[in-house]
């Protein structure tokens, strides 16, 4: 069941999101599914001025972008280390390595890793085509880590953080829509406009492959945040 909570003020919706994060925490959640991009901004800054320790808690995260160094300071590793992991360090975190020689074989072994751990806590933005990680549309709800291409739409979308729209990798390695779901519980964030369509496909649309975050009307236990009134 969807649990959706519409706070127009994105001050008090963060602080929401901030409070959802620390109930998991305090009820004993100790390893959580992490996310990167602009939504979590706010979040991860909360989280950074708070007394919140993670010290004995792991962390996972969706996606990564191959090819790209993680020096790059839009690698999905450095934002983490720039948003987070500086200033509240995990047990353990892990990404999929972007660098390795093998994609493939990379999305294997952070599959089999997801498979170990169960995962208490799954933070999730939306793209504005509806995917979830890098889990863009037409994936099929059942696959695991994979190497995705990204969609022309999502690499302008995030070109924002880049020079140009040539320096956006074509290509990630992102967490399946199975992995996903195999989290305890989720807490889902969608603020803009431009995240309209997708969350109306959510809240009102039917379940679809080509719409990846419908899936989560199946999830029994889905906070959603927003600012849209649908
Ligand atoms: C990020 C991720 C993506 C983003 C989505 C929204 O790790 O997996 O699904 O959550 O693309 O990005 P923003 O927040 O930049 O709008």
């Amino acid at each position: 069941a969807l649990k959706v909570e519409t706070i127009i003020d994105l001050d008090t919706l963060y602080d929401r999101a901030f409070n959802v994060l620390k109930e998991a925490v305090h009820n004993g959640s100790k390893n959580f599914g992490l996310a990167t991009g602009g939504t979590m901004l706010p979040l991860y800054e909360r989280i950074r001025n708070s007394e919140l320790d993670f010290t004995q808690c792991e962390s996972v995260n969706l996606d990564e972008y191959v090819g790209l160094p993680k020096a790059h300071p839009e690698s999905y590793i450095s934002f983490m280390k720039q948003q987070l992991f500086n200033e509240k360090p995990f047990k353990k975190s892990n990404l999929p390595n972007g660098e390795a020689q093998d994609p493939h074989e990379e999305a294997a072994r952070y599959e089999a890793l997801l498979q170990k751990m169960k995962l208490d806590f799954q933070l999730l933005g939306i793209g504005e085509n509806g995917h979830i990680g890098f889990n863009e549309p037409g994936t099929a709800f059942d696959s695991e880590t994979h190497v995705v291409e990204l969609e022309e739409s999502t690499r302008i979308a995030n070109a924002r953080f880049f020079n140009s729209l040539d320096e956006v990798p074509t290509k990630a390695i992102t967490m399946g829509i199975s992995s996903i779901m195999r989290a305890e519980q989720i807490l889902l964030i969608a603020v803009g406009e431009k995240k309209r369509t997708a969350l109306e496909a959510l809240l009102k649309g039917e379940v679809t492959e080509e719409i990846p975050v419908t899936i989560l009307k199946k999830h029994p236990n889905v906070t959603v945040l927003t600012d849209l009134v649908i």
